[in-house]
């Protein structure tokens, strides 16, 4: 029993292989950031965009191997071919369930994410940790359908994930301190800071985020000043590196409305309440960067 014992703690603490699931932007960013220190596997159901996600891996390595390995091209390659060689790709998820941990980066809706959660349940090994990277919505309810709570939890990841130093780590309900650990030791093993949160809307990041864009949008609406100026106010006048108008564009407005929908949702804080002018440009499909269009315009 003790050996038994011994063997699943040691088994858990011990993260090699990780799998995540979803190959859009945060799901890239978390495999690039991943094969620092271990193999991972992307698995999405779209080859394109697991296509796009290999593309975007690449480049980013490219841009880590100049600096690292500036007057030497063998080198440089070398360190990619390298680094890619730890990155498998699939659109199969049978092929990525055999892994120590499995990170969920898919659409931010519940049902898919509930549904996704119960089959990785029923795949992966006993000791596999199962995490989900939502930004907003309950850990506890999206993992409410799967047996092993204790081996479950929220690792909320930064965008541009690569860069941004921080690591959420979500407490579910039923997680065991094992399983909490792993989480922990994980993170720093690829390089972030972690922090721990209970699961509570937002987390700490999107919980204070959020107010500040929104008002930020109100301001643009109201016009108390222009975009400019919003935006060059908090980058001098608070130190921040994007102000909130280009770092919405730069997250997605789409994603800046879903976060602050779930937000006013869960906490009835009038805060969170919808934008008029943030509904309007996500209706017309003005996303931010990734549509060439949203507070500002961008050349494609
Ligand atoms: N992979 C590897 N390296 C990357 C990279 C990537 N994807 N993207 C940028 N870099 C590197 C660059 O090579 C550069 O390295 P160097 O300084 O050593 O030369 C460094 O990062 C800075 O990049 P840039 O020079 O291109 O640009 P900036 O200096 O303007 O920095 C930024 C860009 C890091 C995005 C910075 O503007 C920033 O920190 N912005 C705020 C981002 C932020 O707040 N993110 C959180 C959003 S909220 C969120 O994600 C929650 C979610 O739930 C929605």
């Amino acid at each position: 029993v003790i050996c038994r014992k011994f063997s699943h703690s040691a088994s858990l603490n011990a993260i090699k292989t990780v799998t995540v699931v979803g190959g859009g932007l945060m799901g890239s960013g978390i495999a690039q950031a991943t094969q620092a220190g271990q193999n991972v596997t992307i698995v999405d159901l779209n080859s394109e965009i697991l296509e796009k996600a290999q593309k975007s891996i690449q480049n980013n390595l490219g841009r880590v191997a100049r600096k690292l390995y500036k007057d030497d091209p063998l080198k440089m390659e070398e360190f990619v071919k390298e680094a890619n060689s730890r990155i498998k790709v699939s659109t199969k998820i049978e092929d990525g369930v055999d892994a120590d941990l499995i990170v969920e980066a898919i659409v931010e809706l519940l049902e898919p994410k509930q549904k996704l959660f119960n089959r990785l349940d029923e795949l992966a090994p006993e000791h596999t940790i199962l995490a989900s990277n939502t930004s907003s919505i309950s850990i506890n309810e999206i993992g409410s359908g799967i047996k092993r709570k204790d081996r479950f939890g929220g690792l909320h990841f930064f965008n541009p994930v690569p860069v941004m130093r921080l690591l959420e780590v979500i407490k579910s309900d039923r997680m065991s301190q094992e399983t909490y650990n792993a989480m922990m030791e994980w993170g720093k093993s690829v390089g972030k800071t972690c922090i721990t949160c209970k699961d509570t809307p937002g987390f700490v990041v999107n919980r204070l985020l959020g107010p500040y864009s929104a008002e930020a949008f109100r301001m643009f609406e109201r016009g108390d000043a222009s975009k400019e100026d919003i935006d060059i106010a908090m980058k001098l006048g608070a130190g921040y590196p994007m102000g909130p108008l280009e770092l919405a564009d730069y997250t997605g407005l789409d994603t800046n409305k879903f976060v602050l929908e779930v937000l006013y949702q869960k906490t009835k804080n009038q805060v969170f309440k919808p934008i008029p002018l943030l509904n309007k440009m996500v209706e017309e499909g003005k996303l931010g960067i990734k549509t060439g269009e949203g507070i500002y315009k961008y050349k494609k």
